[in-house]
């Protein structure tokens, strides 16, 4: 009862004074400030722009790093993510301390408490290790975030030209869970250059040395809005560690969705996650009208875990796989692309072989061959993270890129500072995050993020007397407290439950009329969909 009206305090408490991370913030959407060119909004604590009166932060001009990129990208001025995020801002909010977001009103990560000035420490564990009712809370946290506006953020769905540079502003709201979809998309999708042509080689978060501190920042921005959301502050991702399984151990109802027995295709309908409409996954279609995702829902998540393609998959990764991968020394290598050889990066992301280190075009394996076994949405680049199995893989492709950290302790010149692909420099701002954050940013270990794996603290003694078990015996104490969340959690995933699928029961209806192409069989939603390069 304590429990569930501190929840409730808190809850109230974080949503008043609320800010925060991630896309578009709505308060940059207006005319006014595209015209402007400035994103520095009031912060709700002072109402003074970036929370200026309060010594949070600044509204300054935006420095733009000049290295050069490399040649895989061949024009200039041509795509609204260039030189992100110059096309639409010049001047953000630039915090002090350990304030960060878009107006300075939330700490760094690693960091809580009205001033910031609190260490936070978070811990990420294995989804087989919650219990029933913190399983069922984090499934009913995505659905909460699936059905929920996002207070602060909109999606833009034309591009800078198509506002007429700025005068006729183009957004829309979207929910929570779809934002983060959308950002995946966004930083993943074509470049249009006008006419009927696009350019497909380019990527701001893929196949390049970029890939895992754009992931590694995309999952904490979204572990903070699901914390902010729910008024559960010490709420981590799960993660799946898939090493050397035999198939989709998470496949089944009790936690991802398992088959659904009339089509192969699709979710179970006893799985929460068969009634998710998937947005932002028809790349060819918004490429042939030249136009930008706007979130319209597109039909059911797909999936048929090892339904795959076998020549391209032969299995799942090892153990060995992960360890071979760990042996490489150089973070990133030559081209800097998915031709790299012996790049830790690069094999890791699975464009090079894990028994040699060698690119291979043939083969999709390591973070790759999951996205192919799942033989689905999962399975093209820009709509994956509709399936959010998406969230489990990335929080242990993370972990691997945590364990390398901290094997080889890199500085900051490890990363490379030029001539990577565009947008994937050290000094590059992460497309399409504001406030901005560079790559460099997240090659520091986990732990100066405030976060941690706890597979990984197991093999770690030291670090867990020193840190871990103070932390811990704090947490006995509150064991009481604990009992009374996971409570409110059983009861908040019973009356989500029941009320999505109510609404859904009622949107399924309409959208089997609407939307019937998408529900085709197997082989004519294929040719539909997107084939990715994974
Ligand atoms: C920022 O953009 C505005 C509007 O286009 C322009 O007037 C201003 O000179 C720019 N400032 C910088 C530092 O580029
Ligand atoms: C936070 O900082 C403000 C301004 O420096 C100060 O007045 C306030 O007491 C601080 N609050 C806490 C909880 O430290
Ligand atoms: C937008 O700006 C570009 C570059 O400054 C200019 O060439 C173009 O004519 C402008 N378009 C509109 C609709 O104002
Ligand atoms: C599923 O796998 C088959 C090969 O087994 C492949 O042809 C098809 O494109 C895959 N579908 C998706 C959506 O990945
Ligand atoms: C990677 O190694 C293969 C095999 O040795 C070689 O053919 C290829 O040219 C190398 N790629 C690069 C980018 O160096
Ligand atoms: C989060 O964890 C900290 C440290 O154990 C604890 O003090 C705090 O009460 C927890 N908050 C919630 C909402 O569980």
């Amino acid at each position: 009862m304590r429990g569930s009206m501190l929840l409730a305090a808190l809850y109230c408490l974080l949503w008043n004074f609320q800010t925060s991370v991630g896309h578009f913030p709505r308060a940059c959407a207006s005319s006014k400030n595209l015209m402007k060119k400035e994103c520095c909004p009031p912060w709700r604590g002072d109402w003074s722009p970036c929370g200026q009166f309060s010594g949070r932060g600044s509204c300054q001009d935006i420095l733009l790093s000049n290295a050069p990129s490399g040649p895989q990208f061949p024009f200039t001025g041509v795509d609204d993510r260039e030189s992100w995020p110059s096309v639409f801002y010049n001047r953000t909010c630039q915090c002090f301390g350990n304030f960060m977001g878009f107006n300075c009103g939330n700490c760094k990560f690693g960091f809580r408490g009205p001033n910031c000035t609190q260490r936070q420490f978070l811990v990420r564990r294995s989804i087989f290790d919650l219990s029933a009712p913190e399983k069922n809370k984090f499934l009913a946290y995505l659905t909460l975030a699936k059905h929920t506006t996002s207070p602060d953020y909109v999606i833009p769905i034309g591009t800078y030209g198509q506002m007429n540079n700025g005068s006729t502003p183009m957004f829309k709201d979207i929910t929570i869970y779809d934002l983060f979809v959308w950002m995946h998309y966004y930083v993943s999708r074509d470049t249009l250059l006008g006419g009927s042509e696009i350019w497909k080689d380019v990527d701001f978060a893929h196949e390049a040395p970029g890939f895992l501190p754009w992931h590694r920042l995309f999952l904490l921005l979204w572990e903070q809005e699901i914390q902010k959301l729910t008024g559960d502050e010490n709420f981590t991702i799960p993660y799946w560690d898939w090493r050397d399984a035999e198939n989709c151990d998470i496949c089944t109802d009790e936690y991802m969705g398992g088959h659904n027995p009339a089509n192969p295709n699709l979710l179970s309908p006893a799985s929460v996650f068969s009634s998710w409409q998937i947005v932002c996954s028809q790349l060819d279609e918004y490429n042939s009208r030249q136009a930008l995702c706007n979130g319209t829902p597109e039909g059911p998540i797909l999936r048929n875990p090892g339904n795959h393609d076998k020549a391209r998959t032969p299995r799942l990764p090892s153990s060995d796989d992960v360890e071979f991968c760990l042996s490489l020394t150089q973070y990133e290598s030559g081209s800097m692309d998915k031709a790299a050889n012996f790049s830790f990066r690069n094999t890791l992301e699975g464009f090079a072989s894990p028994l040699t280190g060698i690119a291979d075009v043939s083969q999709s394996s390591m973070h790759n061959a999951l996205h192919i076994y799942m033989n689905g949405t999962m399975s093209q680049v820009p709509g994956s993270a509709n399936d959010p199995i998406f969230l489990l893989h990335h929080a242990f492709v993370d972990s691997i890129f945590e364990q390398w950290l901290r094997k080889y302790h890199p500085p900051q010149e490890v990363y490379p500072q030029a001539n990577a692909p565009i947008g994937h420099n050290r000094e590059s701002y992460m497309v399409p995050f504001i406030p901005l954050y560079r790559n460099g940013d997240f090659f520091i270990s986990s732990r100066d993020l405030g976060y941690d794996y706890s597979y990984l603290l197991e093999s770690d003694s030291d670090f867990f007397q020193d840190y871990i078990k103070p932390y811990l015996e704090e947490a006995s104490r509150i064991w009481p407290w604990l009992l009374g969340a996971a409570m409110v959690g059983s009861v908040l995933t019973a009356v989500l439950g029941g009320l999505t699928s109510l609404l859904c029961r009622r949107k399924r209806k309409q959208l089997s009329e609407e939307r019937q192409p998408l529900l085709m069989e197997n082989e004519d939603y294929h040719s539909l969909l997107y084939q990715s390069h994974l």
